[in-house]
């Protein structure tokens, strides 16, 4: 049996919990079909929340919450994800594996630029991105390649580092 994967993950109006839930699915479904394909553990950011996941290898994903600017040449203003930050910043960055970030497409290029910022800010690459709930073929693209890096840092013990 292998360890499950952990998902470390916050969602301010539900959006990103539902495309986790299509990720428990996927692994469910890959479970079955092999024992050796990893379940998902994802825990939920919420004050309350057990951050011990993060003394374990684990992925995070964040959605896009920008107020003013543009994000990119004039200002970087991230609301209602900064509770969150501040938890991962007291995190071992050594067991972060990967982020993952979502968003609104209509936001242009600034897409998912939370996700962007989190993989420079602890040195973790960026291991996909799904808009808004996702979908399931998202998802499976998604959980394959968690799967893929958890694999890798099984093997070698050290995570792999952002890469421009
Ligand atoms: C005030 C506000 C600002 C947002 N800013 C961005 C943005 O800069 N880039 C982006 O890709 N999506 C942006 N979004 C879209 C959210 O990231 C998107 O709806 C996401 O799926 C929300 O996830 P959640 O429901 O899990 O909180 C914004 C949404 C709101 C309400």
């Amino acid at each position: 049996m292998t360890a499950a994967i952990n998902l470390f993950y916050v969602s301010i109006s539900g959006n990103t919990r539902s495309f986790v839930g299509k990720l428990e699915a996927e692994a469910k479904k890959q479970n079955a079909l092999d024992a050796v394909a990893p379940l998902l553990h994802a825990v939920e950011y919420d004050e309350q929340c057990d951050v011990s996941i993060m003394d374990q290898p684990y992925f995070v994903m964040v959605p896009t919450y920008l107020d003013g600017g543009d994000g990119i040449n004039n200002g970087y203003k991230e609301v209602l994800t900064l509770d969150f930050r501040d938890e991962l910043d007291d995190g071992n960055h050594d067991n972060l594996l990967g982020v993952i970030g979502s968003g609104n497409r209509n936001f242009n290029a600034q897409f998912g630029l939370t996700a962007k910022h989190y993989a420079r800010r602890f040195n973790s690459p960026l291991i996909g991105l799904y808009e808004l709930r996702g979908n399931a073929e998202e998802a499976a693209k998604i959980y394959s390649t968690m799967r893929k890096y958890a694999a890798d840092f099984a093997k070698r013990g050290v995570k792999r580092a952002l890469v421009h």
